[in-house]
């Protein structure tokens, strides 16, 4: 039997044709004497009628069981019709029935309510069954069509696709790598690519001029909702461009999609924001800027406080900053313990408050500060009644992120509360730009490049490379979409021997080291390579925002678990001796 139309095809127009329609079984209804069944196939619903010959095997159908069917549209009873339907002013009085395979009764309802009640892992041991349900092949259709409007988009600015090696060489100095025995060479490994990085720079040196790769990476980091192990990259690289050039290929390429998948007019050019702004205000290089909250400096205020941790902070170089959760006087003493207990996993000593209630300033500190501090503080915080100030003092790096974190934690205390609204469908794109090219690691006392060492120094601080490092500010830019970073890239440098001086004098890689690793590159720049720029996405990240949900998970047909297992396929595995023979390789557990 071959299938002539799909389930959510027939009208009307259609009335007295012989049709056939494959799928799964929605659901089965027995209305005394005749079977209703819904059929379900990807595109949508179609209502089966199954009388007197056909009942009695109909009746055996399950949900989820796979059939065919051959029959005569028609019009239903005025009183059944369905009009949220497409399909739902008719019904197929079936004539013929194949059963291809009954099904076992599914784990969980193949229904979007259904689905998110059980758990994710559940989800995941029955991806297939999951896949089923409304949601989830909707996320695999707005998956497909934001592909394609980014490869149409940079086929129509003549970029040219490339695919570059997954298996590459170890470069430990990203993030940590998945290892790949050689066979053939015993005791040498490759490594997964983590990005394409190196191969589209050296596509530039060959003469491409417009890359781009939908470019599946490998990287091994602690699981979160934002980080796959494995995760797909809208891998871009171009010569002869500089950061203007970046700015608009990629607004254009954002503004295509979201038109195409959302029939949504995103506004350009997008705003633009100093990383130390960025900083200053939000507390991180990712802000959410669609609520305010924004923090202030008070280190000027406390210089010479009364209130000796603020002033002895400021004293030894570090800072003073709070932010205003305008009206979350009423934060209980839990929450205000769960605020603390995340901003002392981030360095802080503390996280001193003001309460404004009835007019009254409530706190522990409250009693140090003088009639001119809480003056300015008013001022510059715009404090009234119903609000609660949250104070961090420490370097100013720390002071940062705890009073970052602190801010996106009252902001969602606001939302509970239903005094802060906070849009999925508000799409507030920024560039972040201007970040240092380097920074120093206490930990290491060596500087480490922000991005990657590839990124160019902007042109007027390039004078700094050797007396001041930290005071570089790289040709990098993010874009950052409601708090989650998108994407990332840069302009490149291209000349060999400032490539070579960024590793060895900078970085402090040994020369022997360099040669190794990046020996090939650097030699391939004295061949002729052109200035080049470019950037990465997530497209995993964009999907998933654009489906509306924040975990990754969910646009990834098969993703990994927070315990990177696929718990359907049941991998990793052990696996035999033999095949560990073979690759040279000897494991060593380590006891539990
Ligand atoms: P970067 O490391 O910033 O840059 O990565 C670019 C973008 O890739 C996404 N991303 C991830 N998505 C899911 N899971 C992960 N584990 C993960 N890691 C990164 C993010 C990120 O913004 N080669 C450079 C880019 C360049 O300079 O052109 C690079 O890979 O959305
Ligand atoms: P103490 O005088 O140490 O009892 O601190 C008074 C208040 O200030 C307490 O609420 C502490 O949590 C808070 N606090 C202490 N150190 C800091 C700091 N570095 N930054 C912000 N708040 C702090």
């Amino acid at each position: 039997m071959k299938r002539t139309h799909h389930c959510a095809q027939l009208t009307p127009s259609d009335l007295h044709a012989t049709v056939s329609l494959a799928g799964w079984v929605d659901s089965v209804r027995d209305h005394g004497g005749i079977i209703f069944v819904d059929l379900r196939d990807r595109q949508g619903i179609t209502q089966v009628k199954f009388d007197t010959n056909l009942r009695a095997e109909a009746a055996l159908l399950k949900a989820e069981s796979v059939i065919a069917v051959t029959g005569k549209v028609e019009l239903r009873p005025e009183a059944m019709m369905n009009k949220n339907l497409p399909t739902g002013q008719v019904e197929l009085d079936a004539s013929e029935l194949v059963v291809h395979n009954i099904s076992e009764t599914p784990p969980f309802p193949l229904t979007d309510a259904g689905g998110d009640k059980v758990n994710e892992d559940l989800r995941l041991t029955y991806r297939y069954l999951d896949l089923r349900r409304p949601k989830m092949r909707k996320n695999l259709l707005t998956r497909h069509r934001a592909t394609k409007a980014v490869r149409d988009y940079f086929d129509a600015q003549e970029f040219i696709e490339v695919e570059t090696p997954a298996l590459f060489k170890s470069t430990p100095e990203g993030a940590r790598e998945y290892l790949v025995p050689s066979r053939i060479h015993p005791g040498e490994f490759y490594a997964l690519s983590q990005s394409p990085q190196q191969f589209k720079q050296i596509l530039m040196v060959a003469g491409v001029e417009k890359y781009f790769q939908i470019a599946r990476c490998f990287r091994d980091e602690d699981l979160r909702s934002d980080r796959q192990m494995e995760f797909t990259q809208i891998d871009v690289e171009a010569s002869f461009i500089d950061r203007e050039g970046i700015y608009t290929l990629f607004e254009g390429m954002l503004k295509k999609v979201w038109q195409e998948v959302l029939q949504h007019d995103l506004p350009t050019p997008f705003p633009r924001l100093a990383y130390h702004d960025a900083m200053n205000r939000y507390g991180v290089d990712k802000p959410d800027t669609r609520f305010a909250l924004e923090l202030v400096d008070l280190s000027d205020t406390f210089k010479t406080s009364g209130f000796k941790v603020f002033a002895s902070t400021i004293a030894s170089g570090g800072c003073v900053k709070a932010f205003n959760a305008k009206g979350l006087a009423d934060i209980t003493q839990g929450e205000i313990g769960a605020l603390e207990e995340i901003a002392k996993s981030l360095g802080a000593k503390g996280l001193a408050f003001i309460k404004v209630e009835a007019g009254e300033w409530k706190s522990p500190i409250v009693k140090f500060f003088s009639e001119a501090e809480k003056a300015a503080l008013t001022q510059r915080l715009s404090i009234a009644d119903g609000d609660i100030v949250f104070f961090a003092a420490a370097t100013w790096d720390r002071a940062c992120a705890i009073l970052g974190r602190t801010r996106l934690e009252a902001a969602q205390l606001l939302v509970k509360r239903g005094r802060l609204t906070i849009r999925a469908d508000q799409w507030n794109f920024l560039w972040v730009v201007d970040f240092p090219l380097m920074s120093y690691d206490e930990e290491t006392k060596r500087y480490v490049a922000t991005h990657h060492p590839f990124t160019a120094p902007v042109p007027e601080d390039a004078v700094l490379i050797d007396s001041d490092p930290k005071a570089v500010r790289g040709q990098h830019y993010d874009v950052v979409l409601n708090g989650m970073e998108l994407g990332g890239g840069s302009i490149r440098i291209h000349q060999p021997t400032l490539q070579k001086k960024i590793f060895e004098d900078v970085l402090k890689i040994p020369a022997d080291v360099v040669e190794s690793r990046f020996g090939y590159m650097l030699k391939a720049f004295t061949y002729g390579a052109p200035p080049h720029g470019g950037i990465a996405f997530g497209l995993d990240r964009m999907v998933a925002l654009l489906c509306g949900t924040t975990s990754i998970r969910d646009v990834i047909a098969f993703p990994k678990t927070q315990k990177a297992q696929d718990l359907m396929a049941q991998s990793p595995t052990p696996v035999t001796a033999k095949q560990l023979k073979d690759l040279h390789i000897q494991t060593v557990i380590p006891p539990q």
